[in-house]
């Protein structure tokens, strides 16, 4: 049986599409190999949201082209952002690539390596299904963790000057309510506890069959009002058995009254949001062509965290945008201590091909953004501490997604509000996909310890005998999900 390796560069989108990519590999009759120079098919699934991150990619190309020429007979797919982005020209920039393969092509993946296989020269396929989107579905028989992530819808029509999004995955196309429900209901038979919805603008949400009634709190006037709120409610009403839901990015315009609504009545969604700002400044967000002021922003954190008080919030910020001064990026860190957010990924800007701000001169020097990144960490590294501070000798519920960190025996997972809980004191028992109600202990920068409640220990189960020395390590096509705080850099 041809063997195959993928490696995931960059966001959940990427992550899941991997994981979809292993299911059409699998299918067509491709095992899985850890370990790329074994396989006869490496897939590369890329980046380009930063620079950083596509170098990152052309210097494993180049890793792995030059590994080719003693072994001609592999088989080298770059699929993903990258290869949406630049098509074509990847085979004139890198050689020994075989196949080139956007996001939407996925499904093909298994007759195009049919035909390199037959003897075709390099293929370039990278065409959006814009006429009939397709939303591949997880074929889980049995879960190989606790939390799955599930597409709603794809692309973007935001144009946010820095993004190069939009061009990479194309506009917004939806998914029916109906389908979503059904994979999520597939994936709780199938053990799974938690799900993240997944979008680029996740809550700008619209259902193409026009099967969801109007949510709560939607006013038809409200130009930002979508489907979103509705299609939680369908997903709670549904499918009970869900423990957890989740979802990313949301667009700040679109987190209108129906969805803070759904969020006050359904406890099966977590008291997590992450809403990415990008910056402080109402200059800079007008040049970011993000659609909101640093005003309404606030107001609509506001009226969600004045109705759930206990509300985690973490952002996406970007640091060194084209004419940033450092009185836009006080702004900036005035507003991250006037939120109080929870977890932070800051990024220093980096021009993309394509984009809006392309036109803007990249004038923050290098070094300047490296400090303010610095700062922001540092305030972000702050109040979090505080945070996780406060939470020492609470109770907690916590979802074990499975082992800690390599080395250590403890049991992790999150809380609600999506803080990292290390379970020690557990290694006897079986905790995986179980939440259980937790003693924290100590703080740790980025993460909690905790022992189980008296009541926990009493009702879980212990491991079988044969794996008692550790919780089992991750499973393959296994993933965590978004820290609560995140050192994103570049
Ligand atoms: N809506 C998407 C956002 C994709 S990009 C989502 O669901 O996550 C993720 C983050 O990368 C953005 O929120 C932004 O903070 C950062 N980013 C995007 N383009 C960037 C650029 N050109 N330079 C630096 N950071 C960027
Ligand atoms: Fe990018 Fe803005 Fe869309 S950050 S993904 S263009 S909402």
């Amino acid at each position: 049986m041809p063997r195959y390796a993928i490696t995931t560069f960059g966001c959940q989108m990427n992550v899941h599409d991997s994981e979809r990519m292993h299911e059409v590999l699998r299918r067509a009759g491709y095992t899985e190999s850890d370990d790329p120079r074994d396989a006869d098919v490496v897939v590369l699934n890329t980046c380009s949201v930063r620079e950083k991150a596509e170098q990152k990619l052309l210097s494993e190309v180049g890793r792995l082209a030059k590994w080719k020429r003693t072994h001609p007979e592999m088989v080298l797919v770059v699929a993903g952002c990258v290869a949406q982005q630049e098509g074509e020209r990847l085979l004139t920039r890198s050689q020994g690539i075989d196949l080139v393969l956007g996001p939407d092509n996925i499904p093909e993946l298994p007759r195009l390596l049919d035909d390199i296989g037959l003897g075709a020269p390099p293929l370039v396929r990278t065409v959006f299904d814009l006429e009939a989107p397709r939303f591949l579905t997880a074929h889980s028989v049995a879960a190989s963790a606790p939390t799955a992530y599930v597409t709603i819808m794809k692309g973007c029509n935001e144009r946010c000057s820095f993004c190069i999004v939009p061009y990479t995955r194309g506009p917004e196309r939806y998914r029916p309510s109906a389908e979503i429900v059904a994979e999520i209901a597939g994936l709780v038979s199938a053990g799974v506890r938690e799900v993240t919805l997944l979008g680029q603008t996740v809550n700008s949400y619209r259902d193409p069959s026009s099967e969801l009634p109007r949510a709560p709190g939607a006013s038809p006037d409200d130009p930002d009002e979508s489907e979103f709120a509705a299609l939680l409610r369908r997903i709670a009403a549904e499918v009970p058995g869900l423990a957890r839901l989740r979802y990313t990015s949301p667009h700040p315009r679109h987190l209108t009254p129906s969805l803070i609504e759904a969020h006050v009545e359904l406890s099966v969604l977590a008291r997590h949001v992450h809403l990415p700002v990008q910056s402080g400044s109402d200059r800079i967000l007008k040049r970011m062509i993000r659609r909101y002021t640093r005003a309404e922003y606030v107001a609509r954190v506001g009226s969600l965290v004045a109705r759930l008080p206990d509300l985690s919030l973490s952002t996406d910020i970007i640091v060194g945008f084209p004419g940033e001064t450092e009185d836009d990026f006080a702004a900036t860190l005035s507003l991250v201590r006037e939120v109080g957010f929870r977890g932070l990924f800051g990024f220093k800007y980096s021009q993309r091909p394509y984009t809006p701000a392309r036109k803007l001169a990249d004038d923050v020097p290098e070094a300047e953004k490296s400090e303010r990144l610095a700062r922001l960490f540092e305030v972000s590294e702050e109040l979090l501490g505080a945070h996780l501070q406060r939470l020492v000798g609470s109770r907690q519920r916590v979802l074990v997604e499975g082992a800690g960190k390599e080395g250590t025996e403890a049991w992790s997972g999150r809380t609600e509000r999506n803080e990292i809980v290390h379970v020690t004191g557990a290694e006897a028992l079986d905790l995986r996909g179980t939440i259980v109600e937790v003693v924290i202990t100590r703080a740790n920068k980025h993460s909690l310890q905790a022992e189980l409640s008296d009541e926990a220990r009493a009702s879980a189960k212990p491991l079988p005998a044969a794996t008692v020395e550790a919780p089992k390590p991750r499973a393959a096509g296994e993933r965590r999900s978004l820290p609560i705080v995140a050192m994103g850099g570049g």
